[in-house]
């Protein structure tokens, strides 16, 4: 199972941004232990972090034909921003999990409201890295569940 893991705006800076609410693992050190629990769980992760939110528009919509069977994304900013991410989402039509290392729903008003939440399978937020690994093992279930 190829899994797309996106990592959206001012996630490249983890490990110094606002610890106290996002931790102090860097982005590397997160996406490493998602792959090489991928590894145990049969799952090849490809991860990209990008600022630019066009580029992971051109990511998610081309998922289907680079052969990815799910999506793990952080949009972080553009979560409570963007239609684009969301129809992208929604016309690549693959399994997505739309995750958060902080509990959203816990903080600012603003970042109450998800765009993307609607087109996702879940929704997994507030577990800090532990996100990441929960919403690996739940597309890689939902997976041996269809099977
Ligand atoms: C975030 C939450 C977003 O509200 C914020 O804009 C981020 C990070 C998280 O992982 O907790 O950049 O997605």
């Amino acid at each position: 199972m190829k899994i797309l893991l996106l990592n959206g705006p001012n996630l490249q800076l983890l490990g110094t941004r606002e610890p106290e609410i996002y931790g102090s693992t860097t982005l590397d050190e997160i996406v490493r232990e998602t792959v090489e629990l991928g590894k145990t769980l049969g799952c090849e992760v490809t991860a990209y972090q990008s600022n630019i939110e066009g580029e992971l528009v051109s990511l998610i919509g081309s998922a289907r034909q680079n052969g990815f069977d799910g999506i793990i994304i952080n949009a972080a900013a553009y979560t409570h921003t963007s239609v684009a991410l969301r129809d992208a989402i929604s016309a690549v039509a693959l399994p997505a999990v739309e995750i958060h290392l902080s509990n959203t729903a816990s903080r600012d008003e603003f970042r109450h409201k998800s765009f993307i939440a609607p087109v996702c399978t879940g929704v997994i937020a507030g577990f800090g890295k532990d996100s990441y690994l929960l919403a690996l093992r739940a597309l890689a279930s939902r997976k041996a569940r269809s099977k």
